[in-house]
């Protein structure tokens, strides 16, 4: 069935004429890689978060990689993180060799309940992989507190939560590394890459190199003083993350604008619940309300299709994913919370330039199929 309206897809990053102009000037330049635009995508973020050091990388993975890395963890640790994420989360922790431990999540914010983190402790756990899920921040003045009684590391996986904040206070200012990702869906994109915020002078400098494949600090030509990666990220790609900051606020308040309307409306259909709204604020990056439990989301999300909407399951818990599954041995009700609310979340059209218009249409549609014929969305 088609409604005769262009289809509404689930994500679509603004590109503008200064993004091309800047990548031309690079291209131009014929400094493709290790360039001015680099240090000066990686200068523009440290100004805008305040912190000493923004580090440019390859992907928000690589950046995770990089951190715990360089936090020395490997095989013989235990790192605890969040299963309601991106597989990356918990991917970086394995590409060190370390074990992975789920911690359950909150059921409002989605994020890891520092209770559950503390109990899940073991004399193993090095790290703590802090995961600010769909833009709203962790607890992170009580995991940091539970860090240092414990003697841990601390990595913010904060790639959803791009500019986002606790109480105020920037992410990445907390003492401790967090990676934004730049993928084409973010508040922020460079297509691909990432960047890591840090006050720390000796890790940034370890990250620079680790970065470049461990080359020697004192930047000698083809000397490499350790084991490092690949995980540059190139001056094109950078300049199209310089043209992205310089209309940064001006996305991130469409973001807001469109959750707004989305938050009004979703609130007067049956059997959907807004997405939680607390005392911190939220960095837009999904819009993705919980469907009621005996709804068939997967029904719901066929139907919208047929209606020219895009929409997702959104976001499948990390350890039932298949390779966790194999890998590890988990099995469904290992973390009822975490699952309970994978299962239920629906990820709708959300982008900085969506119209009201087509928030209307969108929640129309899933007023319609969730009120049409009850029989054939419930489970
Ligand atoms: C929570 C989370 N962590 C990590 C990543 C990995 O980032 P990237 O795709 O840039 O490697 C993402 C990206 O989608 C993410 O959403």
């Amino acid at each position: 069935m088609t409604t005769g309206q262009p289809r509404i897809p689930l994500a679509r990053p603004v590109i503008t004429a200064r993004e091309r102009e800047l990548v031309l000037e690079v291209l131009d330049s014929r400094q493709l890689s290790l360039g001015p635009m680099l240090a000066r995508f990686e200068r523009e973020w440290a100004e805008r978060i305040g912190v000493r050091h923004a580090v440019a990388c390859s992907s928000g993975t690589a950046g995770l990689h990089m951190c715990l890395h360089a936090a020395g963890v490997g095989p013989g640790d235990e790192v605890i993180t969040s299963s309601f994420s991106f597989v990356a989360s918990a991917n970086a922790v394995l590409f060190t060799g370390a074990e992975v431990v789920f911690a359950e999540v909150d059921p409002q914010t989605f994020n890891m309940d520092p209770a559950a983190v503390e109990a899940a402790i073991t004399p193993r756990t090095k790290a703590l992989v802090i995961v600010d899920i769909f833009g709203y921040p962790a607890e992170i003045p009580a995991l940091i507190d539970i860090a240092r009684r414990h003697g841990l590391v601390i990595v913010e996986d904060a790639c959803q939560t791009i500019d986002g904040d606790y109480d105020g206070k920037k992410l990445g200012t907390w003492g401790h590394p967090a990676v934004y990702g730049f993928y084409a869906n973010k508040q922020l994109t460079t297509a691909e890459g990432g960047v890591i915020l840090t006050d720390d002078d000796r890790l940034a400098a370890l990250l620079k190199s680790l970065s470049n494949q461990g080359r020697s600090d004192d930047g000698a030509w083809l000397v490499h003083s350790r084991l490092g990666f690949n995980y540059r990220l190139s001056d094109v790609h950078a300049a199209i993350g310089v043209g992205q900051l310089e209309h940064l606020d001006q996305m991130q308040a469409g973001r807001a604008q469109v959750a707004d309307w989305y938050q009004q409306r979703v609130r007067a259909i049956p059997n959907v619940e807004p997405m939680f709204t607390g005392p911190q604020r939220r960095s837009w990056f999904v819009y993705a309300p919980r469907l009621a439990s005996g709804i068939d989301r997967n029904a719901v999300i066929t139907q919208l299709d047929e209606l020219g909407i895009s929409a997702k399951p959104y976001l499948p818990c990390i350890h039932l994913q298949p390779f966790y599954q194999d890998q590890f041995g988990y099995r469904p009700g290992t973390l009822p919370v975490t699952e309970a609310i994978s299962a239920s979340t629906i990820a709708l059209p959300f982008f900085p330039e969506m119209t009201e218009d087509q928030v209307d249409q969108v929640c129309a549609a899933l007023a319609t199929v969730l009120t049409r014929d009850r029989a054939e969305v419930a489970r």
